[in-house]
């Protein structure tokens, strides 16, 4: 079944829709450089891509979506860079709390919260108590987050349980990881899309990527619309997912 939402070249198969869609928004600072704007602006527009991106992944009816807001590496940015994304995510989540609240998304924050400044921790925790009844989609976001060191956490935690008695080192698979990241809960993505042409992870869902299919976009995150999400769509559903076996197994 094919169903055509805004392009009618591209057709959109509903009864395989991806159950979670995950984003590196990648490209703010080379759009804004292309255009000789500051990098502020350029993240200032990504914000208006995720907003655009948002009402999408809702019109599609799409369970999850992930975006890497910001890693922990991304400390490591001029002060005056990382400033303006703190603001950009204050301002995000006080003008699109309330719209995001009301369509019955809840949020989910993945990532370290140690030595965050109080005020954004504060909003954090007010995003995901407000919503944490929402039962339509949910949309996770990564924020101070890093892979490895999720595991490195994970790793920590079942390591004190260990000791303590309560589990034994054989116990310790591939369900008790999961359930011991950030993520627990939530399903591995189907789709990860990686916008601005580079075509690696950087440390983003090391462990729940390991079935997931890559789309990798030359466009900037600044101009990611509908027309790309469904073409990414098209490609993930144009895919045979065989996790490792044989038999190709339908994208459902
Ligand atoms: C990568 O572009 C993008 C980021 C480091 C941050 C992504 C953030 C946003 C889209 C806005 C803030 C998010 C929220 C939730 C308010 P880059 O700067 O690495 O681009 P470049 O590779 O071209 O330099």
């Amino acid at each position: 079944m094919t169903v055509g939402l805004v392009e009618p070249q591209a057709r959109v198969d509903v009864s395989k829709m991806p159950r979670h869609v995950a984003i590196i928004m990648d490209g703010n600072g080379r759009w804004a450089a292309e255009r000789g704007l500051p990098r502020a602006e350029g993240h200032r527009a990504g914000v208006e891509a995720l907003r655009r991106t948002l009402r999408s992944v809702g019109d599609l009816r799409i369970p999850y979506l992930t975006i890497y807001s910001f890693s922990s590496e991304n400390w490591s940015r001029p002060e005056s860079e990382v400033s303006e994304l703190m603001a950009l995510l204050r301002r995000f989540i006080r003008n699109d709390l309330a719209e995001i609240h009301s369509n019955n998304v809840r949020i989910r924050i993945i990532g370290s919260r140690n030595g965050l400044d109080p005020q954004i921790l504060s909003l954090l925790r007010e995003a995901e108590e407000l919503t944490q009844d929402n039962d339509g989609q949910t949309l996770v976001v990564a924020f101070n987050y890093g892979a490895r060191n999720e595991i490195i956490t994970a790793i920590q935690g079942l390591a004190a349980r260990v000791a303590s008695g309560q589990v034994k080192p054989a116990d310790i698979d591939e369900r008790l990881v999961s359930d011991a990241l950030d993520t627990a809960g939530i399903p591995e993505p189907d789709l990860l899309i990686r916008t601005g042409g580079e075509q690696r992870l950087s440390n983003f869902l090391l462990w729940q990527c390991a079935y997931t299919e890559f789309v990798f976009l030359p466009l900037h995150w600044p101009d990611f619309d509908r027309a790309a999400l469904i073409g990414a769509i098209c490609e993930y559903q144009a895919r045979e997912r065989r996790f490792g076996s044989l038999a190709a197994r339908s994208n459902e």
